[in-house]
């Protein structure tokens, strides 16, 4: 295929909902409308319940939708489910697969299904992929946690689809293979895989993700590039620790969003852009404090998080 005939976007999702049961009302995906670039390493973020599975296993055909139109790589997965789903391979969040099979069986199995010839089957690469040859040949279900991960990333791509989809690729996975796994992620980027991920590590994504969206509670409540994203609420906190005790905040700093945190400990919040960090030094020289030490806190997603869900709240108030 030549990149000219590729499509922009690898997943568009127009205005879709999902009502698991009629009689509850509540949407499980409302209204829902997301673009994916083709090429991103995409993540999905959103507390408990949000509705970020139910959207992958609407795009793995595990779950129908109640409306809307889905493409996976400019195919529509209602018109044509088969096609599109060998343009995809999702990791699903919770793991399920047959104990009695070696991963190579399961892996030349999972091939078959989708009608991978023999001599086209790439077991032997998948499974060195996943750091799992030793265990090429050991019951699956002798494998650890983060292994039977492992290896449901490697039943993914069988196929070798262009889209990749990891449904809490590191939940229980160690640092050690979380590490690993992200290495692994990484270098199927640089492949050209487009990769969709959700995870509650908030570091996860910020060290992954290129483009970040949150759903809350079934609606999409923003979809922009990581540093946006921060930019968005691009405040920092100066934490000044001094060696004598302190009653007051100095007059130099009053003009500053300056509080006492405890006894020896104040704190001046700005936002770098308005406020340049040489301004508040020079004004800290002015003042008596006895300074034995100064910190500086940035937001991460967390904060992003928190502020845009709870943004959204209160828009619904
Ligand atoms: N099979 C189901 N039947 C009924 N309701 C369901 C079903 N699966 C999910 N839900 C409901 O749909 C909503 C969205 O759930 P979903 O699993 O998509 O959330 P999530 O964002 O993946 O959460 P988590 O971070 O916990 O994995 C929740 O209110 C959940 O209770
Ligand atoms: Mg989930």
């Amino acid at each position: 295929m030549t990149t000219a005939s590729l499509p922009d976007n690898a997943i568009t999702a127009h205005n879709v909902y999902k009502l698991y049961e009629s009689k509850t009302k509540r949407y499980a995906l409302d209204d829902f409308s997301l673009t994916i670039p083709r090429g991103s390493l995409f993540g999905l973020l959103g507390p408990n319940g949000a509705g970020k599975s139910t959207f992958i296993n609407i795009l793995a055909g595990l779950v129908k939708k109640t409306a809307g139109n889905i493409h996976i790589w400019d195919i529509n997965i209602d018109s044509d489910h088969r096609e599109a789903k060998m343009r995809i391979g999702i990791v699903p969040q919770e793991l399920n697969f047959d104990p009695f099979f070696t991963p190579r069986a399961m892996l030349d199995l999972q091939a078959g299904l989708y009608g991978v010839p023999p001599q086209k089957r790439q077991t032997e690469a998948l499974l060195h992929m996943v750091g799992l040859t030793h265990k090429s040949e050991a019951y699956s279900r002798s494998l650890s946690g983060g292994m039977r991960r492992r290896l449901m990333i490697a039943k993914a791509m069988v196929h070798a689809p262009p889209i990749l989809v990891l449904d809490e690729p590191t939940a229980g996975v160690d640092i050690e293979l979380r590490q690993n796994l992200w290495q692994q992620i990484h270098n199927l980027k640089k492949k050209g895989t487009t990769i969709i991920l959700t995870t509650h590590y908030l570091k996860e994504a910020e060290e992954l993700c290129d483009r970040i969206a949150i759903i809350n509670q079934g609606k999409l409540i923003a979809d922009k590039n990581k540093h946006e994203l921060l930019q968005d609420i691009d405040h920092k906190e100066l934490h000044i620790t001094c060696t004598k005790s302190i009653t007051d905040i100095p007059p130099a700093l009053k003009h500053f969003e300056a509080q006492i945190l405890d006894s020896h400990r104040i704190q001046i919040r700005y936002t770098p852009q308005r406020t340049p960090i040489g301004h508040i030094l020079e004004a800290l020289q002015k003042t008596d404090l006895d300074i034995h030490d100064i910190t500086t806190h940035q937001s991460d997603l967390e904060d992003v998080f928190l502020k845009l869900t709870h943004m959204n709240d209160d828009a619904n108030v």
